[in-house]
């Protein structure tokens, strides 16, 4: 069974404590945070304080993936503000020592360990982290906007992962819906993350039952 991780990111911010219910109340496990710097990636979105506001009105999994440079600095704040889950990426460490160090951090901070990688990046340098990892998070769109095209190479990357046989979380993040959801479940993603195609719908509830399915 997959779960679903709708992303805050394409959510009614001016209706968002009943969004929320409706997506908790129709099964969603997660809730996706796109946190984003305008440096790490060339958009700007939201950070702690509303992580922070939105703790206390929901029991969803906080799942938060860090489109951040410099991580390592604000992953304290994220845990102790409620995070569940804390992703960083690949591509904001220059180097390795850096990234193990952080994925540390986190650890200690008794939260799950997730590392992401764009487009760009070969899955094969996930491999060496896998050992340090509750998550790996494909990303099947470049990062920094929601609502854009799902890029088909993210499928062959998950299949590869899954050879691995690490028993790890596979997310995969990026223009999925319903049309491509199955081959995404093919590929042995168990968790999806999914922006517009939940919160752009009429139906909130009935597009979070579809991907359930
Ligand atoms: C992109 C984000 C995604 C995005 C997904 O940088 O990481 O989580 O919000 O949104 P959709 O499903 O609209 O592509
Ligand atoms: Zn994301």
């Amino acid at each position: 069974m997959h779960k679903l991780a709708p992303s805050l990111l394409a959510a009614d911010f001016t209706n968002l404590g009943l969004q929320l219910k409706e997506i908790e109340n129709a099964g969603a496990q997660y809730l996706h945070f796109d946190v984003m710097d305008g440096h790490f990636v060339p958009n700007i979105s939201f950070g702690v304080p509303v992580l922070k506001s939105i703790r206390s009105c929901t029991k969803l999994f906080f799942d938060v993936h860090l489109m951040i440079s410099n991580p390592e600095r604000y992953v304290d704040d994220f845990a102790k503000s409620g995070a569940d889950s804390i992703t960083v990426h690949l591509e904001a460490f220059q180097d390795e020592s850096d990234l193990l160090h952080c994925l540390q951090l986190i650890r200690n901070l008794d939260v799950e360990v997730g590392l992401a990688i764009s487009p760009n990046t070969p899955v094969d340098s996930l491999f060496r982290y896998l050992e340090h990892l509750d998550l790996a998070l494909i990303m099947s769109v470049e990062p920094g906007f929601g609502g854009q095209k799902f890029i088909l190479d993210a499928l062959k990357k998950a299949e590869k992962l899954v050879q691995q046989g690490a028993g790890i979380d596979i997310q995969m993040d990026g223009g999925i819906d319903l049309n491509n959801l199955q081959s995404v479940l093919n590929a042995g993603v168990n968790v999806v993350v999914a922006g517009s195609s939940i919160f752009g719908s009429k139906d909130i509830g009935e597009s979070v039952r579809s991907f359930l399915k």
